[in-house]
């Protein structure tokens, strides 16, 4: 093969080949046959194969300057309502959301208080703000407590997300409401995957805690099968970020037709409340079927995290239960914390007591036939 790589490129090589060797690159994964089962999607509603509605294509440019679409003006209403808020602003992405967030908010003379298993987007939203990062031990509200003590005098932001994605697992969000209350500090919430099944109606574990967070972002692209993303709360906090958020200002508005698709999901979900019961329902079935399969995924809900340990060990049973015709993915280093590698098994309402029944018959056979990764 005529090697391409330009010579200035050429330590790109190097280190894919490491990262190879390693067991951690990824690949492209090869386009889903359609009789497979996948069990990796984070459409856990069952709402991101349906056709899209009929809007326009672009926006043609921010939506500061001639991009401001109907679409995206009912969106951000019914956003904001979703979570009882006053207000939202639509960005093209989760990831944007959270950038644009902690870099208008935080500044260098600023403390952020962020759990260790946040979100990438978070972790460069904080790096972005310049402001001083204290990461804290997972879920650990009293080392939150301690940071802010530790920061008085500063303006302070606690940030964490509500159902984090690779572990399943939620903060106390009341008491991380009254920490920050208790030091002047501003609360923001990531309910990406809270959103549309967890919390009263969909609405996030902010509104199951009965709490509201100085920030709310939420995403379309999950539950509700589409694209995009929206931060809520105040009034002015929405007009800083019409401001001053730079992955708002200096990018071309969402699509209409991405906002007209995530505007009919949010409305689909509305009004067939079964749709989140079932995920939430087939969840709990599929936990029970693996308990008795001898396994326990982390967490709770519609996230079933199964920890193997080393990335070579997660990719071996990905291929064993992809051999089987079962679609999960591997989730490796960085994405998870060294030693940690695991397989992510979403339930979604899509998915039937059969198909969850096949899920654990060849988990458990994979499992306790695998003689390379067999009970330790
Ligand atoms: C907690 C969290 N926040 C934000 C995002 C980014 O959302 P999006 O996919 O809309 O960019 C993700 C996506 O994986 C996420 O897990």
């Amino acid at each position: 093969v005529k090697r391409e790589t330009p010579a200035a490129l050429r330590f790109l090589d190097d280190a894919l080949k490491e990262a190879a060797s390693k067991h951690l690159l990824r690949e492209r994964p090869p386009p889903q046959p359609a009789d497979v089962l996948s069990f990796s999607s984070n459409d856990y509603l069952g709402l991101a194969s349906r056709p899209s509605p009929t809007a326009t294509c672009g926006a043609g440019s921010s939506r500061l300057v001639v991009g401001e679409r109907a679409e995206h003006v009912a969106l951000e209403a019914v956003a904001a309502a979703l979570v009882g808020a006053p207000k939202a602003l639509v960005f093209s992405s989760g990831y944007a959301a959270n950038v644009g967030l902690l870099s208008a908010l935080a500044g260098p003379e600023d403390v952020i208080v962020s759990d260790a298993l946040n979100h990438a987007s978070l972790i460069d939203g904080a790096r972005l703000s310049r402001a001083r990062v204290v990461i804290v031990p997972h879920l650990d509200a009293p080392a939150v407590d301690a940071a802010l003590q530790r920061s008085a005098g500063r303006r302070a932001f606690v940030v964490t997300e509500s159902y984090f994605s690779m572990d399943a697992d939620s903060p106390d969000l009341r008491m991380l409401r009254r920490l920050c209350d208790a030091h002047g500090a501003a609360l923001i919430v990531d309910e990406a995957h809270a959103l549309g099944v967890l919390g009263p109606g969909g609405a996030g574990l902010c509104a199951q805690a009965d709490i509201r967070a100085d920030a709310l972002v939420g995403t379309f692209g999950k539950a509700f099968g589409a694209s995009g993303a929206f931060v809520a709360g105040c009034s002015s906090l929405v007009d800083w970020l019409w401001n001053r958020a730079r992955t708002f200002v200096f990018s071309t508005g969402i699509s209409p037709a991405a906002a007209a698709a995530a505007l009919e999901a949010v409305r689909i979900a509305h009004d067939n409340p079964a749709l989140r019961e079932r995920a939430l329902a087939a969840a709990t079935e599929l936990r029970a079927l693996l308990a008795t399969a001898g396994l326990k995924p982390n967490g709770y809900g519609h996230i079933l995290p199964w920890i193997l340990g080393t990335p070579e060990h997660a990719l071996q049973v990905t291929h064993a239960l992809r051999s089987r015709g079962i679609d999960v993915r591997p989730i490796r280093p960085p994405s998870v914390p060294p030693g940690t590698a695991r397989i992510r098994i979403t339930v979604t309402a899509a998915h039937r007591t059969a198909d969850l029944e096949h899920l654990a018959s060849v988990v458990a056979d994979v499992w306790h036939g695998g003689r390379a990764w067999g009970p330790r």
